[in-house]
């Protein structure tokens, strides 16, 4: 199937880990989230020793934790080695409630608030990854008056198109993010960090986009961050010690989407950063990485209740489920692409086409368009592949949904990593 840890059983069920998705869904009920902790940390090991391997000293991988948020998982992530990175102080408390390590931990963010930066300082956060100046000039003040001396890289934009969705690139000159190479803003910007006491600058972080599929659009990205170090040391003297080159790699979420060779790609990332450094005569840099998805979406799926099956005469067909837009906003935002299936007739040949909607009052609440299944009937369990990105952590209670659970499934168990909300969860803040 489209991932290793997908399977059919003699039932014809769809598995997750050797597990029957509907036998867990039976158990726990719909829609559920469903995780695969092996392939978590499978993913996890692959970034950790592909850089470790490859890599300058000191490289390594941080989870993007916007790609998937809560408690177990900083508790897997941090087991395997890795760092994170937040971008907001509620990604920051999760990570603290969970016990991560927090001075392996790089807070972003476009626009930190004052309270962002004095809780982030006194949670004792390893690095700060530096927007733009104000935001210097507040984090110096800060640490000042809190008497230490803060990490920080500063975010700069390496003026890059990868070729990815327009909402989700994020490294051209004109992005809301970082501060511009090409303007010349970026190097004022660094002599200006260098004269202040109460920050140390480390290095540098650009980002340049997500789902992309081979290295080149990183090792682009790496020259012009690479070149721009060797200009800034010729400028002031200054050594970069860290370059974070963003978020990791795409992932799988169709058939026609490339298989990917994480390991492989890090290494020929590795090789091209190695001869840029040698012939810029650059020291270097120990190199960061900030996946999300490529180390959450695969271990994912969904799995929903089939309802109402609607054909229109001469137009087309409907399968609603007891999900949609609030679990799994990604269609609606982005035309995401997703394998939908019946988990309980996953042998089945899939010869009805239908669009799978969710349940909110609102037309654009689709999973996904005109997808070939096999007949559905009301009960059926409907499987969403590839969902630990991007899902629960963009999950919301639009029409007054409650978020579904988070299920682990792990050497044979399965356990609950985020409880169901409860109606009375969607209360709690009511007066
Ligand atoms: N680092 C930074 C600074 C980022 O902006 C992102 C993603 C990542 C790391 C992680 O990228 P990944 O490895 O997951 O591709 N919500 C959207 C994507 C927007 C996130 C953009 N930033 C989605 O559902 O696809």
């Amino acid at each position: 199937m489209l991932h290793s840890n997908l399977s059919i059983n003699e039932k014809g069920h769809l598995c997750l880990a050797g597990r029957d998705v509907c036998e867990l869904a039976e158990r726990y009920g719909t829609p559920l989230f469903l995780m695969d902790e092996e392939r978590i940390r499978r993913n996890a090991r692959t970034y950790i020793d592909a850089m470790a391997e490859f890599m300058p000293e000191g490289s390594r991988p941080l989870l993007a934790s916007k790609s998937c948020c809560f408690k177990r998982l900083y508790e897997i992530v941090a087991e395997e080695g890795m760092g994170t990175d937040l971008v907001s102080p509620g990604e920051l408390y999760t990570a603290a409630a969970a016990g991560f390590p927090l001075e392996n931990a790089f807070f972003h963010g476009n626009n930190k608030t004052d309270a962002d930066i004095e809780y982030a300082i006194s949670s004792g956060v390893g690095y700060f990854i530096v927007d733009n100046r104000e935001e210097l000039d507040a984090i110096n003040e800060t640490a000042r008056e809190k008497g230490i001396v803060q990490k920080i890289l500063l975010r700069l934009s390496p003026g890059i198109d990868p070729h990815t969705q327009k909402k989700i690139s994020t490294g051209k000159v004109d992005s809301k993010f970082g501060t511009a190479i090409e303007t010349g803003q970026a190097v004022e910007l660094c002599r200006y960090a260098l004269t202040l006491e109460a920050v140390a600058l480390k290095g540098f972080h650009c980002h340049i986009g997500s789902q992309i599929f081979e290295y080149s659009s990183f090792a682009d990205a790496a020259e012009i961050m690479l070149r721009f170090i060797r200009e800034l040391y010729d400028d002031c003297g200054f050594e970069t010690e860290m370059l974070n080159l963003g978020g990791g790699f795409g992932v799988r979420y169709v058939e026609s989407d490339p298989e990917i060779d994480y390991r492989e790609n890090i290494k020929g990332l590795a090789g091209v950063i190695d001869r840029l450094c040698g012939r810029l005569s650059v020291k270097k840099p120990s190199i960061l990485m900030e996946p999300g998805r490529s180390i959450v979406a695969d271990s994912g799926v969904t799995v929903y209740s089939v309802g109402s099956v609607k054909t229109i005469t001469g137009y087309k067909s409907y399968v609603s489920v007891d999900g949609g837009m609030p679990d799994n906003p990604r269609y609606a935002l982005y035309e995401s692409d997703y394998t939908c299936l019946v988990a309980n007739k996953a042998d089945e040949e899939a010869d009805f086409v239908a669009t799978v909607a969710g349940r909110c009052c609102e037309s654009g609440d689709l999973i996904q368009e005109d997808v070939a299944l096999a007949r559905p009937e009301r009960g059926d369990y409907l499987a969403v592949l590839v969902t630990g990105a991007y899902n629960y952590s963009m999950a919301s209670n639009y029409n007054r949904i409650p978020r579904p659970p988070v299920v682990m499934v792990n050497e044979g168990k399965d356990y609950v990593a985020v409880k169901r909300e409860t109606f009375e969860d969607l209360l709690r803040n009511d007066i």
